[in-house]
């Protein structure tokens, strides 16, 4: 019986910054590897659901080659713990909520983003929000080292990356 393919799914609080951002970092990965891994985001909160990510976001993806202006946000539901094999929260405020919203049971794998990558285990990806496209440009680069971490985490060796 052939193995199933890993589902990944990144999560943050609106689900229009970070989380589009890494999703769309690895989405490029996977595409351009051929792996046909399943790669979403939600976010904690819906008060953005329907909206493309943020502009910033958007521009930033799209100085690195990656286009993210086709994403909509949407909020985390029950059911993605059953139709993702890990997911991916950005900070601990992240992860609380996503354990609030988590079934009883689940067979998911729940942890912060940045414990996929060497020498940041417990650490967060900042907010950039409030902030400006220097912010946003430290989130794209959190994200690319994210979205290697989760090659690494299934077994990918090959770590050439496009820019
Ligand atoms: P994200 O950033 O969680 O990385 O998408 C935010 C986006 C929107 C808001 C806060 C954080 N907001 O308050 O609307």
């Amino acid at each position: 019986m052939a193995e199933q393919l890993p589902s990944i799914m990144f999560v943050c609080l609106g689900n229009i910054c970070r989380s589009p951002l890494a999703d769309g970092a690895l989405r490029h990965e996977v595409a351009r590897r051929g792996l046909g891994w399943r790669v979403d985001s939600a976010g904690i909160g819906g008060w953005h659901s329907g909206d493309a990510p943020d502009p910033r976001a958007i521009e930033v993806a799209a100085r690195h080659g990656v286009d993210i202006a086709g994403l909509r946000a949407r909020q985390v539901q029950p059911a993605d713990f059953t139709r993702f094999d890990l997911i991916l929260g950005m900070d601990h405020d992240n992860l609380a909520g996503l354990h609030g919203l988590a079934p009883a049971r689940h067979a998911a794998d729940v942890r912060l983003a940045l414990d996929l990558v060497d020498g940041r285990q417990g650490q967060t990806v900042a907010d950039p929000y409030y902030g400006d496209a220097v912010g946003f440009e430290a989130t794209w680069r959190d994200a690319q080292a994210i979205a290697l971490g989760v090659l690494r985490h299934f077994g990918v060796r090959d770590f050439g990356v496009c820019d």
